[in-house]
Order: structure tokens, then sequence, then C-alpha cells
């Protein structure tokens, strides 16, 4: 079974469990109002007899129609009696209606011939899931990232305040996390070694998923190898290429650290491309300053990263810093 197909039935399954879960509400439900409203148990016997009075006109086929009419008449008027006594004894008038997780489809995973968004929605979440189990996407949060790192004088390359570039980066990041919607646009971080690319990627990854998007962390080298390597295999398990499509945000570590050959640029180029044409952003950093992508990347890469806001990294290596001792 491909893993789109393992999802597929997962996904199955939890709508079927919620369907069991809701109908167990409210039977549950049921039983406290037989308790809590006396009048409610004789309204339901009578609401228990349409069926065998069904039953009873379909099988005389005398006048069949009319007799319908009337029952089902009975049987609306029933179930308003039965809205009144729970509004008479403060409940909600639908608390014995059916309860559904999905109101659209409910709960039957299709909409309109096609699988509902709740349905879609599982999927998302179960392919992201399984790429996050080895990232370190719990390690990294707004909070834990400190601007006291970087060094309060003037960056000599842009002459700008290195200390307050950063803050601004963290804001903006920030910002975006807790903004995110769909469409949107991308990141691009630049910068040089341990500056905090990676730790503020993946405060914003967390931040997303806390509101319930679908994110993919992963670094360059490791997505492309695992896409290269099931291009050639057409029974394989994974679609790593087709959940990364699909993902609400992407966030693409180290572009620039994967061996450099022509099938990486072309993979990284359709991936980049078809989010950019689904409205879906994707944080990509990379120690790579402009000149170097523009020699590495080509110009259609190019041409798409100027729609994405640049964020540049600059300060003194904090893995160095931590480990020999910068003190807060
Ligand atoms: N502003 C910060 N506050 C606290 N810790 C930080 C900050 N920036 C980076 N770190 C820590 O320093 C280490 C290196 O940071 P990170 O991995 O994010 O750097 P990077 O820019 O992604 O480097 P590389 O280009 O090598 O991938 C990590 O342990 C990270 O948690
Ligand atoms: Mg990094
Ligand atoms: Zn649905």
């Amino acid at each position: 079974m491909g893993l789109n197909q393992r999802f597929y039935s997962q996904a199955e399954e939890e709508i079927s469990r919620r369907r069991e879960i809701n109908t167990e509400k409210l039977n549950l439900r049921k039983r406290e109002i037989e308790t809590a409203i006396p009048e409610y148990k004789a309204i339901k016997r009578e609401m228990a007899k349409t069926g065998e009075k069904l039953y009873g006109i379909i099988l005389s086929g005398d006048r069949p129609h009319e007799k319908l009419e009337r029952l089902q008449r009975e049987n609306l008027a029933a179930q308003e009696a039965v809205k009144a006594l729970l509004i008479g004894y403060k409940y909600a008038p639908d608390y014995l209606s059916e309860i559904y997780s999905c109101q659209k489809c409910r709960d039957t995973g299709v909409y309109q011939n096609r699988r509902c968004s709740c349905f879609r929605e599982i999927v998302k979440r179960l392919s992201a899931e399984e790429l996050n189990a080895a990232s370190p996407i719990k390690l990294s949060s707004f909070d834990t990232f400190n601007t006291v790192f970087y060094p309060d004088r003037t960056d000599t390359d842009s002459g700008k305040n290195i200390r307050s570039m950063m803050e601004r980066n963290k804001n903006f990041c920030k910002e975006y996390a807790e903004n995110f919607h769909l469409p949107c646009e991308g990141i691009i971080m630049q910068g040089k070694t341990g500056l905090g690319k990676t730790h503020l990627s993946l405060a914003v990854a967390r931040t997303v998923i806390s509101k319930g998007y679908s994110v993919i962390y992963g670094s360059a080298p490791d997505l492309l190898r695992k896409i290269g390597n099931e291009r050639f295999k057409s029974d394989s398990e994974a679609d790593t290429m087709g959940l990364i499509q699909i993902a609400d945000l992407l966030i693409f570590d180290d572009l620039g650290a994967e061996i450099e050959n022509q099938y990486y640029v072309s993979d990284f180029y359709n991936l980049l491309n078809s989010r950019i044409n689904a409205g879906l952003p994707t944080v990509i950093s990379t120690n790579l300053d402009r000149a170097q992508l523009k020699k590495r990347y080509d110009d259609r890469i190019m041409s798409r990263f100027t729609t994405m806001e640049w964020l540049i990294f600059c300060g003194e290596d904090i893995r160095l810093n931590k480990k020999y001792g910068i003190s807060l």
C-alpha cells in the first residue's frame, strides 16, 4: 500500500470513529433527557410507533399517500413537541439532534461527490506528522530566540545595526506566524552559519502548527534526496513530492547544502513553482548569498525568489558563542 493510500484508509477510519463517538454522545444525551424530562419518554414511544405504522401502511396498500402524509405530520409534530420540552427545561432545542463533527459532509467524508475538506485535512495532518517525526520542531520557539546574542554594532556590509536588524527579523517572523493565512508569500532567510535561521523558521512552524495548519519541515539535502530516490521507484511507499505540494507551509531548510546536480535544481523548481501557484508559502533558509544563489539556481527560480520576503541574518556564530561562553 502506498503512503497516500495508507493515509486515506487512516483518514476513513478516523471519520468512522468520529461517527461512533458522536452516536455514543447522542445516546448519552437521550438517556440524560429521559431522566431529566419525564414527558420525553411518552413522546419517544409515540415516535417509535411511526416505524410500525409505516410498515402497516405499505402492507395494507389502502390510500397509502394520504396515510403517509398524516404520519409525516404526526412525526414532525412530535419532533416539535420534543424541542418545546427541551426549551422548557432550559436545554438547547437541538440537544437531541444528530451530532456531526463536520456539518458539511455529516461525517461521511464525501461532499458533492468529492472528498470533503475535513477528509483532506486529516490526510494533510497525518502526512505532516509522519514527515516531521524526526525533526527538532519542538525545540525552538520565539520565546527562546534572544536578540542579546547579536552584537549591538553596525554591520559593515549593510551599514545597519546588527541587533536591530535581527530584532526586525524576529518581529517579522512572529507576526507572519501569528497572522498566518492562505494564500500568502514565503520567506527567505539568508545568512552565515549559526545565526538562528533554523531556530527562527522552526519557531514559525511551531506557531503555524498550533493554529491548525499542516506544516512540513525538512532540510534541502534530505528532502531532495528522498524525492530523487522515489522518482525511480514507481511502487514506492512514499510520495514526498506529493506531500510537500499540499502542506499549508513548507520549511525548506539549508538550501544549497544539497550536492550540486541538475535533477535537484529541477525538482526544487517544480516544488517551489507548484506551491507558489497554489498560493502555499515556503520558508527557505540558506547560507548562500544572492550571487551564489544566482550562480547555482536558474533564472526561473531566482525570479520566484523575488516574490518572497528576504530576511538577512547577520552577527556572529551563536553556536560557537553558546559553546564557548557568551553570558547573558
Ligand atoms: N537568537 C537566538 N537565541 C537563542 N539561541 C539561538 C539564537 N539563534 C540561534 N540560536 C541557537 O544557536 C544554534 C544555531 O542556530 P541555528 O541552527 O538556528 O543556526 P542557522 O542559522 O540555522 O545555522 P546554519 O546555517 O549552520 O544552519 C541553535 O542551537 C539555536 O537554537
Ligand atoms: Mg540551519
Ligand atoms: Zn466533512
